[in-house]
């Protein structure tokens, strides 16, 4: 017996309408997404105006979206569901004994094309012009997380927002792949570079996306972070962001990425005229094939 007053057989009928040759992971997830719009739609009882105003949204996303902005990314984000996924993705990865690095959300502003760099080297191509650019020099290893072995010619892939809330692809006043770059770790399993020290910045919220965070009384920032993709063959990739442990946006990030084994501590650095702060991080990553469980 159905649990509402609409016709009983519907859903049924528009989940059973998927032929035989329907991949079987496909017809999985469809099935499971045709119930569950039906269901949360009789359970509310929306309206037509309603439906079309997310039907609008959707389109709005979509017509926002190229090749330096994604949208449909951004109102997955505000609502949970990258950061979701990604908590997922860990989970199933999750049985051994020891702690690889945690994932966190890739996010929209990820370029394919960032350039590797020397170790040692700035990011910051084009200095903030608003006084607020603070230099830190980052440095760490990228190690196996079961044998603690320095991996040697991994790549540590990293970006950051400007000081002015924007990455380089947003902002025509930033060097192209200012704040960006790929480093690989030396003989030692070591990388490093100068870098800002992080910033809160909003999300964009002149789209849908930001319609839906004012429309939920939400705002739209996020915790200073910096995002980094650690590869080295014969391991698993990793994506993540670490964040800065003096953010007040830490317990409210507009994207729900945070994790606390990502949160770190910048601290002073001596005799160093590029930098008077430091953070020292390293990455921890999964042998192929390897089971996992991770903080
Ligand atoms: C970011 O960290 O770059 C980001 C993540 C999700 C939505 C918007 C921005
Ligand atoms: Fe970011």
């Amino acid at each position: 017996m159905a649990s509402h007053r609409f016709d009983p057989t519907f859903t049924d009928k528009v989940v059973s309408a998927m032929g035989d040759k329907t991949e079987p992971r496909f017809k999985q997830l469809m099935t499971s997404l045709i119930r569950h719009v039906h269901d949360f739609a009789r359970e509310n009882e929306l309206t037509i105006d309603e439906w079309m105003a997310g039907v609008q949204l959707m389109n709005w996303a979509g017509q926002m979206s190229d090749a330096k902005r994604n949208e449909g990314q951004l109102v997955c984000d505000v609502i949970g569901l990258e950061s979701l996924v990604d908590e997922i993705t860990f989970k199933l990865a999750e049985e051994a004994t020891d702690a690889p690095t945690a994932t966190a959300i890739l996010g929209p502003f990820f370029r394919a094309d960032t350039p590797f760099r020397s170790n040692g080297e700035t990011v910051v191509r084009t200095i903030p012009k608003d006084g607020r650019g603070e230099i830190a020099f980052m440095s760490g290893k990228v190690v196996n997380y079961v044998t603690k072995a320095p991996l040697v010619n991994a790549s540590v892939e990293v970006w950051q927002a400007s000081t002015n809330g924007l990455y380089e692809q947003q902002d025509p006043e930033q060097e192209e792949f200012n704040l960006r770059g790929k480093f690989r770790t030396d003989a030692e399993g070591k990388y490093s570079f100068y870098c800002l020290r992080p910033t809160p910045y909003p999300v964009p919220d002149d789209g849908p996306a930001g319609k839906l965070l004012k429309m939920m009384d939400r705002h739209p920032f996020r915790p200073a972070h910096i995002h980094i993709i650690a590869t080295c063959d014969g391991y698993k990739p990793l994506t993540t962001q670490i964040f800065d442990r003096k953010d007040p946006y830490l317990t409210n990030d507009s994207v729900f990425a945070v994790k606390d084994s990502l949160i770190v501590d910048f601290v002073e650095r001596k005799n160093d005229p590029q930098a008077r702060i430091e953070l020292t991080y390293d990455v921890r990553l999964v042998p192929d094939g390897a089971k996992t469980s991770g903080v």
